[in-house]
């Protein structure tokens, strides 16, 4: 961490804590050197200097935010981010309430710090809608208060001329929740006049610049600040520093925000148009001294019209004044001044109340109505200390509220640190400091301090001048240190002093105040019957204001000084009951120039601010103090001796806690009551032992608790398996009794079907006989016959269905046959036609006609280019149909001759070679025979008639079926073909005959037998 803090301490010293010497020149110097590389911020101890640059740096960033948030306050360069999350986080984890003190001269900084502030809290803290519009109000509460309470001065172009003090109030998780604000004494002074080269409040310019020409004209204004009286005393109306036309806008937009109706809104630039109609109101005297108003009524008219006042009576309170003797009342005409006194004091309170109002409705819109406990940081910004050419009643109370605040300081920081160390018994080396008491006990003092004098020389009957009260305060003070007046002062003062003027010799300075008008803005008196005239506006914020006034009451109002002295004293108690944290901000020129860095200047500051005498105080002392009890119950848990429980005396539990630690003597003391730790790094480690620790206990609580949730949880849905199996299982069991019940049911329906399946059908049996019906189609189904051919597949029907069986197998036949047909192509139709004839002829008759069914027929078995040509020459005029080979038998020798046998249309040719052996005509042909058995002889049994013919014709063809086929069709010869058994008989002449026999044997042969006929052995056919 040490090495840290060097590494960032490239340009001067972070934390002047650290500096090698404590003596003014070190102390500027280091200021200066990180001033002039833009770094405005130092710390002393965990108090923050800040020097204005007067310009724009870049580090008020969403990144630099980031960079700050929960980040140990000395880890990173100093910057006012640090310490808001400082004091946050500590709130955070202590619950308590803070409070941040923004201090320094007029135009040093503050108001710019707070609102840095807010919004690094703004950004850093947990976000919701809801919260975001909590925030939004905050923030926006700024431009309007600023508006309506900052103006321009000589010293700062945007001094709050009120002080402010507000409270952030966060919830338990640290969000941002709501907010509150107390406001301090206005300076109403400027309403009605303001100092050459100083401006009324900037609200006056943004209306009259910035307002729409509608609503200027709604309110009677014109578009000129010269033509206001109460806007150009100053002779500034237009200042290049500030934008009045965009600060009007974001004004108008900020008060949407916090939820300002029209008709409020119109109601208080009313009251805004109406102060500037009222400064423009002129008076002149009559014959008898008497005022009048100046020739123009207009303005008047507008004040009254905006107000919602009459006019006569607006007139008449501005002229004359009301006295009541006894029960009459008699009207009593003002002089000029008086009517200028009515007209301003009239101005001035308008202006006044109307602020307090509008504090107040900003707080009702902040207010967070939630009763649960809050902690808060509040963010005090209050006019600075400020020293003008001349000082009046407002410099005077500006001034003394900023004694208190340093009164406050010391009393927190010198003062009550050393007494501290006293009561705690801490070894110590007093610091001396000037104890700045002396000059608030002779402001505010009971009956002999300067407000007294003056709330008595207010009070007092008879004719009290504010030169009287400089004389009682001459009589009273007169020997004070810091008090001197023309009449008390040596010659060489004297010099310097008016007799109507009075010298303080401030903390921060000496002021010369001028006595003229401290009476009059003490008193604050508005005229009664103008007040009354207030009560009865018709402007409701107007009617609210003064009626909270009460007109009625005899008694004399507080004087402004009592009432700004009480105000502070309750500051002071709000205060106190906070933790405090620091900013001192410097100014660090007079002219507002960036990168000047006046040395007298500043040094003047860090005198009178005390600074270095709380840097002393912070070396010599220590950085960090707890009670025992607080210190070991937040670090017990780093030293086993103390956790979970110490139960001895707190304080030697610290002891062993620290001794644990390996803290060295020299870093802390144990007081009375309390240990004090010398070095925020020792702290710092502690704490982020801590912080390691908190997350490792943490993890382990954890740990256990998620044991303990998930063997809860195991428990639990063990429990509920078990419960939900009980509850399956029984569903289960009634639908498996469900279930055999109706299992026996239909068994039986079954079986009481099976017996009645015979009968006709009836409740008994209708259902079994569906089943079967079902279960037989189904099978059916599945099991069909694939071809036509296929007889036996067919699922045999149980007895109700034989019918419907039988029509289906003839329906899926035909199917089938259908299917075939016109499956079938023409050339097979065809040779389907002839095995057809084939069938017909042979089927059941010849042995071999069976194997010859698959055998395809062909066109024919010899091709044209084998039969001789001479041949075809010869039959050229007939058209050859069909050739097979063929042997032919010799009638008588039976020699067998291989021929070619030729199919015409009209006949037949048998062919040897060139020859055509025989020819028979079909007209000549009476019959064809053949054997029953398997052999392949043919008998063509030809008409002898002709001589030419050679008798009946013998041959043997392989293709016999489809030779004798292709005969018949050709030669239409169907009914020609006989099958015979036994043997045929043959003309082998005319009128000479033999036969052909037939038989079976081992070997098939044809041969010539003994009896001289043709002897055919036929294989023996196989069984069919
Ligand atoms: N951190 C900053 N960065 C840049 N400019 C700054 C900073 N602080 C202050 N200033 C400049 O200084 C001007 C005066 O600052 P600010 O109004 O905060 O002073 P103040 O201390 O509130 O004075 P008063 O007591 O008169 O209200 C600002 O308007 C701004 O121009
Ligand atoms: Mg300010």
């Amino acid at each position: 961490m040490e090495g840290a803090l060097t590494a960032r301490d490239r340009v001067g010293i972070q934390d002047f804590v650290l500096l090698d010497e404590t003596t003014d020149a070190a102390f500027l110097s280091n200021l200066k050197k990180r001033f002039s590389n833009d770094l405005i911020y130092t710390y002393i101890g965990t108090l923050l200097v800040s020097v204005n640059p007067y310009k724009e740096l870049d580090i008020y960033n969403k990144k630099q935010m980031d960079i700050y948030m929960g980040v140990n306050f000395f880890e990173l360069p100093p910057h006012i981010y640090a310490l808001a999350d400082n004091a946050y986080h500590t709130m955070l984890t202590e619950f308590n309430n803070h409070f941040i003190l923004i201090s320094g001269e007029s135009g040093a900084g503050k108001t710019e710090a707070s609102k840095k502030i807010l919004q690094y809290y703004a950004v850093s803290c947990p976000s919701t809608t809801l919260l975001n519009t909590v925030r939004d109000k905050m923030l926006m509460s700024n431009p309007v208060l600023e508006a309506f309470g900052n103006a321009k001065t000589l010293k700062n172009d945007n001094s709050s001329r009120f002080g402010k003090y507000m409270d952030i109030q966060f919830n338990s998780e640290g969000d941002a929740v709501g907010g509150h604000i107390l406001n301090y004494l206005l300076e109403k002074s400027r309403v009605v006049h303001q100092n050459h080269g100083e401006r009324n409040f900037h609200i006056f310019y943004q209306l009259v610049v910035g307002a729409s020409d509608d609503l200027l004209h709604q309110l009677g204004l014109e578009r000129d600040c010269q033509h206001y009286t109460y806007l150009t005393q100053g002779e500034c109306a237009i200042v290049s520093s500030i934008n009045d036309n965009n600060d009007w806008k974001t004004v108008k937009n900020a008060l949407q925000v916090i939820e300002f109706d029209e008709i409020d809104t119109n109601h208080l630039f009313g009251i805004v148009a109406s102060v500037l109609h009222l400064g423009n109101i002129q008076f002149e005297c009559d014959s008898k001294g008497h005022v009048l108003l100046s020739n123009n009524n207009a303005e008047l008219r507008w004040v009254s019209n905006l107000l919602g006042v009459d006019a006569h009576t607006l007139q008449e309170g501005l002229t004359f004044r009301k006295l009541e003797a006894k029960k009459d009342q008699v009207l009593s005409p003002f002089t000029i001044d008086h009517a200028i006194y009515a007209r301003d004091a009239l101005a001035k309170a308008i202006y006044g109340q109307t602020f307090t109002w509008l504090v107040n409705k900003i707080n009702e819109s902040m207010e967070n109505k939630d009763p649960s406990r809050k902690m808060i940081i509040g963010l005090l910004d209050i006019y600075g200390f400020e020293v003008f050419y001349v000082n009046s009643f407002e410099q005077f109370c500006i001034n003394y509220c900023n004694e208190k605040l340093q009164q406050l300081f010391i009393q927190l920081t010198l003062k009550a640190e050393q007494e501290e160390y006293e009561a705690e018994n801490i070894e110590w080396e007093p610091v001396q400091f000037f104890n700045n008491k002396i000059i608030c006990d002779l402001i505010e003092e009971r009956h002999r301090g300067i407000i007294s004098i003056l709330d008595e020389e207010c009070l007092r009957p008879g004719d009290a001048t504010d030169l009287t009260f400089l004389e009682r305060l001459e009589e009273k003070m007169g020997n004070h240190p810091h008090f001197v007046t023309h009449k008390l002062a040596d010659k060489m003062t004297r010099k310097t002093l008016e007799r109507g003027d009075f010298r303080l010799l401030h903390y921060a300075g000496e002021v010369t105040y001028c006595v003229v008008g401290f009476l009059d803005k003490n008193n604050d008196l508005l005229y009664r019957n103008i007040k009354d005239l207030m009560c009865h506006s018709k402007n409701a914020i107007v009617r609210e204001c003064f009626s909270t006034m009460d007109p009625d009451s005899r008694k004399r109002p507080e004087t402004v000084a009592t009432q700004f002295k009480s105000s502070l004293l309750k500051l002071t108690e709000i205060l106190v009951a906070k933790e405090a944290w620091y900013i001192r901000c410097l100014k660090s020129n007079e002219s507002k120039q960036s990168g000047q860095f006046d040395e007298a200047l500043i040094r003047h500051q860090v005198k009178y601010l005390g600074l270095m005498e709380h840097l002393r105080v912070r070396r010599a002392g220590f950085a960090y103090r707890r009670k025992y009890e607080i210190f070991l119950k937040r670090y017990k848990p780093l030293c086993p001796a103390t956790w979970p429980h110490w139960r001895g005396e707190p304080a030697d539990g610290v002891e062993i806690l620290v001794q644990h630690l390996g803290y060295l003597p020299h870093e802390y003391k144990m007081g009375r009551t309390k240990i004090f730790i010398r070095h925020p790094r020792t702290l710092y480690a502690t704490e982020d032992a801590y912080e390691k620790c908190k997350h490792e206990l943490a993890t382990r609580l954890q740990a256990k608790y998620k044991g303990y949730k998930a063997k809860g949880e195991f428990r639990k849905q063990k429990e509920a398996a078990t419960k939900i199996e009980t509850c399956w299982r029984g569903v289960q069991a009634r639908k498996e009794k469900e279930r055999r019940a109706w299992a026996v049911k239909v068994i039986k329906q079954f079986i009481k079907g099976y017996m009645t399946r015979g009968q006709a059908k009836c409740t008994d049996n209708s259902e079994y006989l569906a089943f079967v019906r079902q279960n037989y189609l189904n099978r059916l189904k599945d099991n069909l016959p694939k071809t036509v051919l296929d007889k036996t597949t067919w699922q045999s029907p149980p007895h109700v269905l034989k019918e419907t069986s039988e029509m289906l197998r003839k329906i899926h036949y035909r199917l089938m046959v259908r299917k075939y047909v016109r499956g079938i192509t023409p050339q097979r139709k065809a040779q389907l036609q002839l095995k057809l004839i084939t069938s017909s002829i042979f089927k059941g008759k010849k042995d071999s006609y069976p194997q010859s069914v698959a055998q395809p027929f062909e066109n024919t078995r010899i091709n044209e280019q084998d039969i001789n040509a001479r041949v075809l020459q010869m039959i050229r005029n007939e058209h050859i149909k069909y050739s097979v080979p063929v042997i032919k038998y010799d009638r008588n020798g039976c020699k067998p001759r291989p021929r070619q046998l030729i199919l015409t249309q009209t006949a037949a040719y048998v062919l040897e070679e060139a020859k055509i052996k025989q020819r028979v005509l079909y007209t000549s042909l009476k019959g064809i025979s053949v054997s029953n058995l398997s052999d392949s002889i043919i008998v063509f049994h030809i008409t002898c008639e002709d001589p030419k013919q050679k008798g009946d014709l013998v041959i043997q063809c392989d293709y016999l079926y489809e030779f004798l086929t292709k005969l018949s069709v050709i030669a239409n010869k169907q009914n020609a073909i006989k099958v015979v058994q036994g043997s045929i008989k043959i003309e082998i002449q005319a009128g000479k005959e033999s036969a052909v026999d037939f038989t079976t044997g081992q070997e098939p042969m044809v041969y010539k037998a003994k009896n001289g006929h043709l002897m055919v052995v036929a294989s023996r056919a196989r069984t069919r």
